[in-house]
């Protein structure tokens, strides 16, 4: 097997007209640097991709005005990792392909063997390296890999649905959000593209540039927006020599953010494997420590009672303080947030900087018929209702919300800079 000349990675952090269904949460953080499990949601994948042999530099592509908690995020990282990670930032949305697109010198510069693509709200152990040993026994030449994972027949629905050739792997049709059943093989949002990825994208965009013309009402539309999917289904439909793909499947675990609730899930999963990958970010029980059940991440800055218990699936930001008494499960709770004594708070996101009143209950409610159960690989395990679709009732108090004591919060989501002034059920209060 040859050695792997240079690599790149690239992670696609979107811009602010995405991650809507985020929200309230990136109303005041970028959804790319929402933390998760202790760490912003991209930092997971910085650190998966500094492992692989041969990196040279990770580049961020996105349509974000490069801000101060982006630029501190780029150079805290850069710093910790000893690697060179750039922002690149579109003029304007141009999709997946468009993005890559656009930034295609600045991927190939160096002239990187393949590069590897990563969608920013994907949450997985990134099995980049067997990713990489796949990609390379298909042997030499243009092609190019993609992440796979099984999902049930109703779950495919919602992902990119790939139909392979069972022996070779190469991928022979590719559908995006199927209406029907096509497979339920899925996109994980992971990629390993050789050079030659850009004359696809090149092709795909001659088509849409084409479309845009035959349609008239279109004068809106930007000619260089063109979708990764869009020019991967185009590829397994024509014979082209630029355009053989593989499936590499993984059974480790996989969930995606797009929503707040997702982000309690994806906590759940990232927490799992700091046993292997970093057991020093677990707390562990101790004299004059919380009670502390299962996984949970403490910030070193964070004051928490010992009388408090935590977990499992818990986790504390920088600057929180957790008072007497308190009990914490399946939750994040964000920097500077104060939990005043005896407060109960279950399947919610507290917002950096909140507070919440004394003997006060907040809590969401999780389709999690088996909270102890392990994940294995996609989230089967509570983040979808029986038609597929993510559907958590997560609690979400946005940031400097202020919670009385001795109210109830059930199912509801507090948009930033509230003061509630009771107890609201199943709400979203604006
Ligand atoms: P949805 O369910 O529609 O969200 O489908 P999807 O998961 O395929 O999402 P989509 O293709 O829109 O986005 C995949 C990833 O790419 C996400 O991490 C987005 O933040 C990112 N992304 C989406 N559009 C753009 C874009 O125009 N530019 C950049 N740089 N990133 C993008």
């Amino acid at each position: 097997m040859t050695n792997t000349r240079m690599v790149k990675a690239v992670v696609l952090i979107g811009g602010p007209q995405k991650g809507t269904r985020f929200r309230p949460l990136s109303m005041d953080i970028l959804k790319p640097l929402f933390p998760v499990a202790g760490f912003p949601m991209i930092y997971h994948h910085i650190d998966a991709a500094r492992k692989i042999k041969g990196l040279r530099e990770i580049l961020l592509i996105g349509s974000y005005q490069q801000s101060d908690a982006l630029h501190r995020f780029i150079m805290e990282v850069q710093h910790e990792f000893r690697i060179l990670i750039r922002y690149l930032q579109e003029y304007a949305p141009l999709g997946t392909g468009g993005a890559l697109y656009h930034f295609r010198d600045q991927i190939l510069a160096g002239n990187p063997e393949v590069f590897f693509v990563m969608n920013c709200d994907v949450c997985c152990d990134f099995p980049l390296a067997e990713m990489l040993e796949f990609h390379k026994s298909r042997g030499p030449g243009v092609h190019h890999t993609i992440l796979g994972t099984n999902a049930t027949r109703q779950q495919s629905l919602n992902y990119g649905c790939i139909v392979e050739d069972s022996e070779t792997h190469r991928v022979r049709h590719y559908v995006e959000k199927p209406e029907t059943f096509v497979s339920t093989t899925i996109n994980c949002g992971v990629y390993i593209f050789s050079p030659d990825i850009f004359n696809c994208i090149a092709k795909q965009l001659e088509n849409s540039k084409e479309a845009i013309n035959f349609d008239l009402t279109s004068t809106e539309q930007n000619p260089n927006i063109v979708k990764l999917d869009d020019a991967i289904a185009k590829m397994t439909t024509e014979k082209d020599s630029n355009g053989i793909i593989h499936v590499y499947h993984t059974i480790k675990f996989w969930s995606q953010i797009k929503s707040a609730g997702a982000a309690v899930f994806a906590n759940r999963h990232y927490l799992s494997i700091y046993h292997r990958t970093h057991p020093e970010r677990l707390a562990k029980l101790g004299p004059n420590q919380p009670n502390i059940i299962g996984d949970v991440f403490i910030h070193a800055t964070a004051r928490v009672d010992p009388t408090a218990t935590l977990g499992p699936n818990v986790t504390i930001g920088s600057g929180v303080t957790i008072g007497a008494g308190v009990r914490v499960r399946e939750t994040l709770i964000l920097d500077g947030a104060i939990v005043g004594d005896h407060a109960c708070i279950l399947y919610t996101i507290i917002g950096p900087r909140a507070t919440i009143g004394q003997w006060t209950r907040i809590e969401g409610t999780a389709n999690d018929p088996n909270p102890n159960k392990p994940f294995a690989k996609l989230d089967v395990c509570g983040a979808f209702s029986n038609d597929g679709r993510l559907q958590p009732s997560i609690t979400v108090i946005g940031s400097s919300v202020f919670v009385p004591s001795e109210v109830v919060i059930l199912n509801s989501i507090v948009l930033p800079n509230k003061e509630l002034r009771g107890s609201f059920k199943n709400q979203i209060i604006l």
